[in-house]
């Protein structure tokens, strides 16, 4: 095996800018309010308090896939880790220094070096320094971008023998289908032939069980819904979050988790110069959470040009990482 050099501390973090469009949030807020089954952008989940609660949610005894996931990878993250080969260059979406994306740099052989996709610049400084100071001989480079749009990767100073991309936590299940498939895509194209991903999906199990995890009874789940109405409150809205009722059903048919917002009365809302109108028990949709069968996530992969080489799952098949290579 090649021993890489030693790398200089400025040589080790670099960060790239694409200037990623923030798109503005009260104008997407009130399209997304005025299409005839309302729904706001889950992009709003995130502000500080958010992050927060979605930790808290983490921990609850009836949210399963978070430590279902972590199960997984602390059992078969060597197999994980041989099967992407020395010398990978691994590429994080979202700010990545999560605990699996630990287990996952401290399992692999030799990483050429870690790429970080994330689109607020502060979290990207902020994560890019950490993951450099806690592994001293990794080359980290943070791209400041859209990772649901196109875009190229720097490549780093050392060979690399392929790119292998982390997409964790189900959080591919918060796409439509049309829009998950479309992002692996792009991915395939990121990574390049011969490259992977590395992808955490939700499966398909009890109705009772994944409800419970999206209703859970401290009420976590619902402050973190709700707190997307206190957001928008910041930005010129005056919703009043009493008279709105956190509710998350599974639809069956559609395979998913839908966060709603219940109206709890006829109601009028404005944000900005729009006013909304909403009338008894009607529900705004927040967000979507995909549960798979292995067959059906095999062949949204196989659209996007990736095929599915691995998995590994719970003793329960209720989580499972796969690997996606590209042909
Ligand atoms: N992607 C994870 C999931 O769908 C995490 C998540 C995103 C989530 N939005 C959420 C969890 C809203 C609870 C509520 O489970």
């Amino acid at each position: 095996m090649i021993a890489f050099d030693p790398l200089s501390t400025d040589e080790r973090v670099r960060l790239v800018d694409l200037h990623p469009k923030l798109g503005d949030l009260q104008q997407e807020a009130i399209a997304g309010l005025r299409s005839s089954q309302k729904a706001l952008p889950c992009k709003y989940f995130y502000d500080a308090l958010g992050a927060r609660l979605f930790e808290a949610i983490t921990e609850l005894p009836e949210y399963y896939p978070t430590r279902t996931e972590l199960g997984i990878m602390s059992q078969a993250v060597h197999e994980m880790a041989d099967a992407i080969g020395a010398h990978a260059t691994l590429v994080e979406f979202g700010s990545g220094v999560g605990l699996k994306t630990q287990k996952l740099l401290d399992a692999l052989i030799e990483p050429s070096g870690c790429v970080l996709i994330e689109i607020s610049r502060a979290a990207l400084e902020a994560s890019a320094r950490q993951l450099a100071d806690r592994y001293t001989d990794l080359e980290v480079i943070g791209v400041c971008a859209d990772y649901t749009q196109a875009l190229r990767l720097p490549r780093p100073r050392r060979p690399s023998a392929r790119t292998v991309a982390f997409f964790p936590g189900s959080t591919i299940g918060n796409f439509t289908d049309e829009e998950a498939v479309r992002f692996l895509g792009r991915v395939a194209e990121l990574v390049g032939q011969g490259g992977g991903l590395l992808v955490g999906i939700d499966r398909k199990k009890d109705t009772k069980v994944i409800e419970d995890a999206y209703n859970d009874s401290l009420g976590v789940t619902a402050a973190f819904n709700l707190n997307i109405l206190s957001r928008l409150n910041q930005i010129g809205a005056n919703f009043d979050l009493t008279h709105f009722r956190h509710h998350a059903p599974y639809l069956e048919r559609e395979g998913r988790i839908e966060m709603r917002l219940i109206s709890e009365r006829e109601q009028r809302v404005c944000i900005g110069d729009a006013e909304i109108a909403l009338s008894e028990g009607e529900h705004i949709v927040t967000e979507h959470s995909h549960k798979y069968d292995l067959g059906q996530f095999e062949e949204m992969a196989r659209a996007a040009g990736f095929r599915l080489t691995k998995q590994w799952s719970d003793e329960r098949d209720w989580f499972s990482v796969c690997l996606l290579e590209v042909d």
